[in-house]
């Protein structure tokens, strides 16, 4: 049966670098209060002018991705791009890769599972790859959330927190009856909580779809009932990766790393205490570049395969999440 393999994995953060004390100097707040809150020191913004979008962020991951697992954008059969961030509102920054990648008849998708995009892109490639749909997926994500962001105390509590990136990784079906790849996964969604992190406008339902009373009333801002998003991800992370160690059948020992999605440091020492993991096998990279939404985990992959911290063969990862949607999930992958 066909396997997916993680080829290749690629990162790619914007060099400017944006401090606390940046920020601190826009609206009220201190670089004391974004670390004791969140674990966030700095994060990375796109450059003010160049109009730069997820698809170019996403552009120079796939690039070393597609280096390292020894492809070119032409050996690809589908692009999947996790973002809440696109480039325009349509057509989707897959579309837009797609082209910079100088492909011309690629498949490409975009997902919309915000800081879950990456959970449900693997399980989605993992499907394809399965069912025989394709057999070489490059899978992104990618946002910049920089130039959408509220930059005043209104908006401090969602705008201290999210950072620009992007991570891509390439997934083969490689025949295999060893038990490596994907091994289970659990996704969710509960659209009752849509307004618990939501960006209104502009939006379809809306008529006209953009008044300048938007602006006013700042509904083009995202906004975040913090305290309640706290909650959900500090109960469900725990809950859905017992399930999936248990669909597994293995044990928290079991793992060489868990790779959490990285919205706050605090919701991951919660995490972290609750699977009674030691610190060696826990990865926090918020510190140095916020949240980042789509790009998290495969941010985070990447750096923890550049640092070595996993043994070469057979490592086995569990990756979760807790995002708008809300969506959440976890899932456990096996290198080959
Ligand atoms: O990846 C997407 C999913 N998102 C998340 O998982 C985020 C989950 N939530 C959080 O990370 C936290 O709720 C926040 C970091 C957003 C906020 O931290 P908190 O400890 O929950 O603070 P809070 O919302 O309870 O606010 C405490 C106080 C409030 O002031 P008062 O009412 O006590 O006077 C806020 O107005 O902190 C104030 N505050 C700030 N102060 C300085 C909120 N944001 C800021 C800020 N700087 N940036």
């Amino acid at each position: 049966m066909k396997k997916m393999k993680i080829t290749g994995t690629g990162r790619y953060l914007p060099d400017r670098v944006v401090t606390n004390d940046y920020l601190a100097g826009l609206m009220d707040t201190s670089d004391e209060w974004i670390r004791q809150r969140t674990g966030i020191e700095e994060r990375r913004w796109v450059p003010e002018e160049g109009n730069v979008g997820a698809s170019d962020l996403g552009l120079e991951a796939a690039k070393i991705a597609l280096n390292r697992a020894g492809w070119t954008p032409e050996d690809l059969d589908l692009i999947i791009f996790a973002t809440l961030s696109p480039d325009i509102n349509f057509p989707g920054s897959g579309c837009l890769l797609q082209s910079k990648l100088g492909l011309k008849s690629t498949p490409a998708l975009d997902i919309r599972q915000q800081c879950t995009g990456f959970l449900y892109g693997m399980e989605i490639a993992d499907a394809y790859i399965k069912s025989g749909y394709a057999g070489r997926i490059l899978l992104v994500g990618s946002e910049v959330h920089s130039t959408g962001l509220d930059l005043t105390t209104r908006g401090r509590d969602v705008s201290v927190i999210f950072g620009d990136g992007a991570g891509a990784v390439c997934l083969e079906g490689v025949e295999t009856d060893d038990n490596v790849g994907l091994l289970a996964s659990s996704l969710h969604a509960q659209g009752d909580h849509a307004d618990a992190l939501i960006l209104e406008a502009p939006a379809s339902r809306l008529n006209p779809r953009l008044t300048k009373d938007m602006f006013d009333d700042a509904r083009i801002w995202p906004k975040m009932d913090g305290r309640n998003v706290f909650k959900l991800a500090i109960t469900r992370l725990p809950q859905v990766s017992h399930v999936v160690l248990e669909r597994a059948g293995l044990k928290v020992e079991d793992l060489d790393m868990v790779i959490p999605h990285q919205a706050n440091l605090r919701i991951n020492q919660s995490f972290q205490k609750s699977l009674n993991l030691p610190d060696e096998k826990m990865y926090n990279n918020i510190q140095k570049y916020g949240n980042t939404t789509a790009g998290t985990i495969p941010i985070a992959l990447d750096e923890v395969i550049e640092q070595k911290r996993i043994p070469e063969k057979n490592a086995t990862l569990l990756f979760a999440g807790l995002g708008a949607g809300v969506t959440w999930g976890a899932m456990i992958y096996r290198f080959f």
